[in-house]
């Protein structure tokens, strides 16, 4: 059966515009759209993405999810960002059409050039009120929900999901889900993480490991609906992975690798998008980190909430294990300021010198 659809009306604006062509070393030439960093609760808060940026300039970036309720009635202002952020897309959670329709013109207000609707997070809280993967069963809620998104923004409204749910697996009902979100929807841009969720009986951590990852079932798809912009996520360790999978597909979101050690993505704009203008290398990110950490230290952030994001950052590297045990230990001692994250850095230069 196939589930190509003809004559459809889709916008397709997307943040780069054209895919761009790359030789890349290895001599597989690649197609990309785009290349992101995961959502990723608790880790891609504002310092973590402030942290990334420094390692490319095209990465698109993504807020943790954030559910409607907190935009609207959160104590902390959770849409806070630093213009150096961008480009950057706020992951919205939520299940009612009108109050994502407000959402979306409040993150759309607040300069975000992306909105990305989770349909995709396995958590209890989700199950309370049939948000994130549990919307995969309702495929015309979601289709609602992102035409309410679109409606109320002009930015371009994306999904991130998963190839299935539960019993809920086969490939006819990952067709269907995408039919219906695109055709009613309006829908052009999916994130796919190439896993199913099971939504009783395994916590959010099991479900990024357990079920196995089908990339092979992302790839049909982009056969099936090749007007669509198809983005593969889930278990992505290495630029060449990234290249594979970019011979099949538009797109490539790299989540706990680009977290746990970073210096990947400084090999993103040069490797994928052919850009020759050579970024800072580990040790210069480390320097441009220190006045964003003096600004934030003077508005109450307190260092270890920034430099807990940095522990991945000489991985594999000499001094690596020093850098990570240094920050752990002297960054949550009262009054801790920049000077600890120089230090660490000294620290790492010295110990791989003797
Ligand atoms: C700590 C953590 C928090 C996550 N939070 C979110 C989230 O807020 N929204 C979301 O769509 N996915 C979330 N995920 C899932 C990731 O976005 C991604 O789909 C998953 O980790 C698979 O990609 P990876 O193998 O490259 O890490 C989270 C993953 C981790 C490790």
């Amino acid at each position: 059966m196939s589930y190509l659809l003809k004559n459809m009306h889709r916008n397709h604006t997307s943040i780069a515009t054209f895919p761009i062509s790359v030789a890349s070393s290895t001599n597989v030439s690649c197609s990309i759209q785009r290349f992101s960093v995961a959502p990723m609760l608790n880790w891609t808060d504002r310092h973590c993405r402030f942290f990334l940026r420094q390692f490319s300039r095209r990465a698109l970036l993504y807020t943790e999810i954030i559910t409607t309720e907190t935009v609207l009635f959160g104590k902390v202002d959770y849409l806070a960002y630093n213009e150096a952020e961008h480009p950057l897309a706020i992951q919205l959670g939520g299940s009612d059409p009108d109050t994502l329709a407000h959402c979306s013109r409040i993150a759309q207000a607040r300069g975000y050039d992306e909105i990305n609707f989770n349909v995709g997070c396995p958590s209890d809280r989700m199950r309370n009120n049939c948000s994130g993967a549990y919307l995969m069963a309702e495929k015309l809620r979601v289709a609602e929900c992102i035409a309410a998104m679109r409606t109320a923004a002009s930015i371009p409204v994306t999904i991130k999901t998963r190839i299935g749910i539960d019993e809920q697996d086969s490939y006819a009902f990952l067709c269907e889900f995408i039919d219906t979100v695109s055709r009613c929807g309006g829908c052009d841009t999916f994130i796919i993480h190439a896993r199913k969720a099971w939504l009783s009986g395994l916590n959010p951590r099991e479900n990024r490991k357990i079920p196995p990852l089908n990339y092979d079932r992302v790839y049909h798809l982009k056969q099936d609906f090749p007007e669509l912009t198809l983005e593969i996520n889930g278990g992505i360790k290495t630029l060449s992975d990234a290249r594979r999978h970019l011979q099949q597909l538009d797109g490539v979101m790299i989540g706990r690798e680009a977290y746990q050690n970073p210096g990947i993505l400084s090999q993103v704009d040069s490797e994928l998008f052919g850009e020759t203008d050579p970024l800072p290398n580990q040790t210069a990110a480390v320097t441009t980190m220190l006045p964003y950490i003096e600004q934030e230290l003077s508005r109450g952030t307190t260092l270890g909430n920034i430099t807990r994001h940095m522990l991945g950052l000489f991985r594999g590297m000499p001094g690596a294990r020093q850098w990570r045990r240094y920050l752990s230990k002297h960054a949550y001692r009262p009054g801790a300021g920049p000077e600890v994250v120089s230090a660490a850095l000294s620290s790492i230069q010295i110990s791989t010198i003797n």
